[in-house]
C-alpha cells in the first residue's frame, strides 16, 4: 500500500485530521448494514475504524467484509477525533490491503480454561490483559533500570551455570557441563559480591531457576530477578536502597502506565499510597503479630505464605521484616553481634497477597566465621574457595538484594498468578510452549 506515512496506533494524537498508514490485526468487528467498525490492533494500542459502505470502493469494502478475526492487514485511512471513542480517535477507512486471512482463532472473548490459554500462550499473548501485563513488566524493568544507572551502579551480569548452590540445595537445576556437574544460577549474588570489590556499586539482571516442587500462584521455576550489591555497606543502607527502589518502580508504572493499568481494572490508589518509609518490624514483632491474629507459629520457624499474606495485608505498602532467625536464612548471612542466632537480613512483602517482594541483607565478611557456615551447610569448600578470597584480600562489609520482578509485576497488575507476569512461563509440569 502506499501513500501517507505509516505510523502506530499509539502516536495517533499527533495526526488528528491527517491520513496515515498502519499495519494491523483485527481484534473485533461489529457491522450494522452499511457500516463495519472493525477494531484494530498493532502492538502499540487499539482503535476503531470506520468502514463505509457509500465511501469505499467495492473492493475495499469486500476486503473489510472478509476480515476474520486476527487476520492481519494494511489500512489508509483519515484520523477523526471523537471524544466517544475509546482512546478518543477514531480511523475513517480509506484503504484497506489483506496480508492474510487468520483461520479460525481459538481464543474468543468467552472464558477459557486456564489450561487452554497456557497451551496457546503464544497467542493468549495478544489479548488485551496479557498486552498490558507486558507493557508493565516492561516499564518494571526500564525504571528498575534506569533508578540503578542512575545512581552509578554497573551493570554486570553474572553466569547461568555455576558450580554453586547460593540459595539451599533443594531447588537446585542439576545438568551436565561437558564431565562436570553444574547447576543453573539460583542467584546472581555470590558472583555480584565479586564484583561490588572491584566496582563499589553493581547490579545484575538476569533469569534465575528454583526447582519448586510445590505448585503455587506465587512461584515460577525460571524467573528474572535484579540484584544489587554494595560494598561498605550494612544492612540499613540495603533497606534504603529497597524502599527507593520500590518507590520509584511504581511511580513510574502509575505515571506512564495508566492504560494499562486501567485495561487490567487495577485500583490505582492501591499504588499510589505506596511512599516512604515502609513499616518496619524484626521477625519477633512479626511472630507476636501473627499470634495475634490467630496464626499458630513458633519461634524459629519460616513464615508460610499465609503468614506472609497477613503481614503484607495489613499496610497499604510493603512491610519490611528484618532479624529472621538464622536458621531459616542462606549460609551467607551476616549475624546480629548483639544477638547471633538472628541474621541481618530483610525482606519486603507486598501488600494484597503478593508475598516477598525482595529478599536481602548483609554478608558475612569475616573469613573464618564464612567458613564455618559453609561447612555447617554441608557446602563444598573447594566450589567456594574463589568466594572464601573475597574474605581474604581487603574484606568489607557489604549488603544487598534480589527483586523478583514477576512478584513485583503480579503486585502491580493485580494477577492471580505469577505466570501472567512473564511471556512464557516455567512452572511445575509445563514446559511448553
Ligand atoms: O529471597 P531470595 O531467595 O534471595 C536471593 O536469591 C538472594 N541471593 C538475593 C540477593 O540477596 N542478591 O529471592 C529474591 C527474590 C524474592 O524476594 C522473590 O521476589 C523472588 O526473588 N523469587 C521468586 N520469584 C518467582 N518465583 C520463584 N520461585 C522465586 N523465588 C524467589
Ligand atoms: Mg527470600
Amino acid at each position: 500500500m502506499r501513500g501517507e506515512e505509516k505510523i502506530y496506533i499509539g502516536d495517533i494524537a499527533g495526526f488528528d485530521g491527517k491520513e496515515v498508514r498502519l499495519g494491523c490485526w483485527l481484534a473485533n468487528r461489529r457491522s450494522s448494514g452499511k457500516i463495519q467498525f472493525l477494531t484494530l490492533r498493532d502492538g502499540s494500542c487499539y482503535i476503531q475504524s470506520v468502514v463505509s459502505r457509500g465511501e469505499v470502493s467495492a473492493e475495499v469494502w469486500e476486503n473489510a467484509s472478509r476480515l476474520t478475526l486476527e487476520s492481519s492487514f494494511l489500512v489508509r485511512g483519515k484520523v477523526k477525533r471523537d471524544s466517544r471513542a475509546p482512546g478518543g480517535f477514531e480511523l475513517e477507512l480509506i484503504d484497506l490491503e489483506v496480508v492474510q486471512i487468520a483461520e479460525d482463532y481459538p481464543i474468543s472473548p468467552k472464558e477459557h480454561g486456564t489450561a487452554f490459554l497456557l497451551d496457546h500462550r503464544h497467542l493468549w499473548l495478544r489479548s488485551r490483559r496479557q498486552h498490558a501485563a507486558l507493557r508493565i513488566r516492561h516499564e518494571v524493568i526500564s525504571a528498575t533500570r534506569r533508578f540503578f544507572d542512575d545512581r552509578d551502579f554497573i551493570l554486570t551480569d553474572t553466569p547461568i551455570f555455576t558450580p554453586n548452590a547460593c540459595e539451599g540445595t533443594s531447588t537446585l537445576f542439576e545438568t551436565r557441563y561437558f564431565d562436570e556437574t553444574a547447576y543453573l544460577s539460583q542467584s546472581g549474588q555470590l558472583y555480584n559480591e565479586a564484583i561490588a570489590m572491584s566496582m563499589g556499586r553493581t547490579y545484575c539482571f538476569g533469569p534465575t531457576f528454583r526447582a519448586e516442587k510445590s505448585k503455587t500462584r506465587r512461584h515460577l521455576i525460571e524467573f528474572w530477578m535484579v540484584e544489587p550489591e554494595v560494598a561498605f555497606a550494612k544492612l540499613e543502607d540495603a533497606i534504603i536502597l529497597g524502599e527507593d527502589l520500590v518507590c520509584a518502580v511504581v511511580e513510574s508504572v502509575v505515571e506512564n502506565r495508566r492504560e494499562e493499568l486501567k485495561v487490567l481494572e487495577r485500583d490505582i490508589s492501591k499504588l499510589e499510597s505506596v511512599k516512604k518509609p515502609f513499616v518496619r518490624m524484626t521477625y519477633d514483632q512479626a511472630v507476636e503479630f501473627l499470634r495475634g491474629k490467630g496464626h499458630s507459629i513458633e519461634w524459629g520457624g519460616d513464615f508460610g505464605a499465609q503468614d506472609e499474606t497477613a503481614l503484607g495485608d495489613a499496610h497499604d505498602r510493603p512491610v519490611v521484616v528484618t532479624h529472621y532467625p538464622s536458621e531459616v536464612k542462606a549460609f551467607y548471612m551476616e549475624p546480629d553481634p548483639e544477638r547471633p542466632e538472628v541474621a541481618l537480613c530483610v525482606d519486603f512483602l507486598a501488600p494484597e497477597g503478593y508475598g516477598e517482594l525482595i529478599g536481602g541483607g548483609q554478608r558475612i565478611h569475616d573469613l573464618e566465621l564464612l567458613r564455618r557456615r559453609i561447612r555447617e551447610h554441608e557446602l563444598s569448600e573447594d566450589a567456594f574457595s574463589w568466594y572464601l578470597d573475597l574474605r581474604r584480600y581487603g574484606s568489607v562489609p557489604h549488603s544487598g538484594f534480589g527483586m523478583g520482578i514477576e512478584r513485583l509485576v503480579a503486585w502491580l497488575c493485580k494477577l492471580e498468578h505469577l505466570r501472567e507476569a512473564i511471556a512464557f512461563p516455567r512452572m511445575l509440569y509445563r514446559l511448553s510452549p
